[in-house]
């Protein structure tokens, strides 16, 4: 474009007259990208609506309109709100949705209209003492939430290079977890059982008389009835006035169970970056599987094992990686996931897989559940893996001392319990008859009994040391009848 020199310019040297030249041309260039930003910009914002073409089962698929994976879209409904639902796949021109509601009222050619907004949960000291559902909206009657912040629902996990190392113990107030199977904080442990041997009340317990400073509860596809009892009578109000609960029941979508799941990680780690120290219980990660694994497979995605679609296995490291340690100053998350082992079985793909992304698990016994010895832990099937790094030496001793004992009590049961063992025959069995009543009496602990991470090392050393003296005074009256 030629631009006209002005009367002045002509005055002027050449060099001066391109220079001027340029700047003019620079400008006008400026000028017309900004414009075509701007109307660009009005273009991306105009809001695209599709139709629903088709409907099989809680899978919606809809035309016409564009989305970006987990954002939300609005699907009118011959009720009076249009029913909200997520984008959770495609194919071609087709996009894949699942609904976040009830999807009473969509019709066939309803309209879909994509928010281009992703789901986030509000975070913030007012969620303390409150229970939430999936989409973080307060169930408990006490009022709407205020809170000012919010962060996205699915996120990174910490830099692994960057996280703090594991290496204070955390008191979980259980006497039996915090001297044989101490967990640090920041790690991520497994509490693996059946159903009904009690795991939701051991995370009851360990929410109460924890001493961490903020307690978050994911109470994800359990019976509705479960979560009142949770809250109510596992929890009571002591339990309840720092913990924030989030709990979505079995009825609702599978998106909103992995919701649930999601908001709980996502406000422990709010939490965390604050620099407090989090637990975070999740009752249960494989509710959270099942939840992927009936979205996977109604938008087509082929099931691997035991009917698990791969991308189950790979969303559980996504969800369990957020947990653990912040960076240096930030706080910590230590993380409880209870893992249903459907027919006690411990091969279970979802149990196989949580073990190798854990560290740790505490394993639940049917068979001490159903003779009333309760937490029912299977002492030799649990293990945390990062108690070598946040206990003292003489602790590990003692916690293998402990292991040990019970281990030689359990492989000669069958003959100890018919008497077809004689006592003198071997000297870690006599230790271990000699021990087992008081290796079970501190195993138990009642539901309302807090015990501390000290006095739980006191205690099993002095069953220890009381043992080694039994067995000293067992050794010299021997003698004397010998004599
Ligand atoms: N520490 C305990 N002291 C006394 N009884 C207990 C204890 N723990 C569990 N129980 C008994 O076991 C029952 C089942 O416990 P709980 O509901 O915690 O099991 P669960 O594994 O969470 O079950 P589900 O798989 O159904 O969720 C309780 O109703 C209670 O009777
Ligand atoms: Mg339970």
């Amino acid at each position: 474009m030629l631009l006209p020199l002005s009367s002045v310019e002509k005055e002027k040297p050449m060099n001066e007259i391109i220079n001027s030249l340029r700047q003019r041309h620079q400008s006008q260039w400026k000028n017309q990208l900004s414009h075509i930003e701007s109307r660009s910009q009005h273009v991306s914002s105009m809001v695209v609506e599709g139709r629903l073409n088709r409907m099989v089962g809680l899978t919606l698929e809809a035309v016409g309109c564009q989305a970006v994976i987990g954002s939300r879209c609005l699907v009118s409904s011959q009720e009076n709100n249009p029913v909200e639902a997520e984008v959770v796949g495609f194919a071609g021109e087709k996009l894949y949705l699942m609904p976040t509601g009830n999807i009473r009222g969509i019709h066939p050619d309803a309209t879909v209209i994509p928010t281009n907004q992703i789901y986030e949960a509000h975070v913030g000291d007012a969620l303390l003492g409150r229970v939430l559902d999936g989409r973080g909206q307060p169930i408990d009657g006490k009022g709407p939430l205020v809170t000012s912040e919010s962060r996205a629902l699915v996120a990174e996990p910490v830099n692994p290079l960057k996280r703090q190392p594991i290496d204070t113990p955390l008191d979980v107030g259980v006497r039996a977890i915090n001297s044989l199977f101490t967990v640090g904080r920041g790690q991520r442990m497994g509490l693996f059982a059946g159903s009904g041997v009690g795991k939701s009340m051991l995370l009851g317990m360990m929410t109460k008389f924890t001493a961490a400073d903020v307690i978050v509860v994911g109470l994800i596809g359990e019976r509705g009835r479960e979560v009142k009892e949770f809250i109510e009578d596992i929890l009571g109000e002591e339990g309840m006035a720092r913990a924030v609960v989030v709990a979505v029941p079995a009825d609702q979508p599978p998106v909103m169970r992995m919701h649930g799941a999601y908001q709980a990680t996502s406000i422990a780690e709010h939490f965390r970056d604050e620099g407090r120290n989090v637990l975070l219980l999740m009752d249960s990660l494989t509710r959270f599987a099942q939840a992927q694994r009936e979205i996977a497979l109604a938008i087509g995605e082929p099931p691997a094992t035991k009917g698990y679609p791969p991308s189950v296995f790979a969303m559980l490291p996504q969800l369990v990686e957020r947990a653990g340690n912040g960076e240096k100053g930030g706080g910590s998350i230590t993380a409880f996931y209870t893992v249903l082992t459907e027919g006690d079985d411990q091969q279970d793909p979802i149990a196989d897989s949580a073990r190798a992304i854990l560290d740790g698990h505490i394993v639940l016994s049917r068979e001490l559940a159903e003779s009333g010895h309760y937490p029912a832990i299977d002492v030799e099937a649990s293990i945390s893996r990062a108690m070598n790094a946040v206990v003292s030496e003489e602790h590990l001793h003692a916690a293998q001392k402990f292991r040990q004992v019970y281990s030689v009590y359990q492989q000669n049961r069958d003959l100890i319990s018919v008497g077809a063992y004689a006592e003198g025959s071997s000297p870690d069995v006599d230790e271990s008859i000699r021990l087992h009543s008081s290796q079970l009496a501190f195993l138990r602990q009642d539901r309302n009994e807090a015990v501390s991470w000290q006095q739980s090392i006191e205690q099993l050393q002095g069953l220890l040391q009381s043992a080694e003296q039994s067995a000293a005074e067992n050794e010299n009256t021997s003698l004397m009848a010998n004599f």
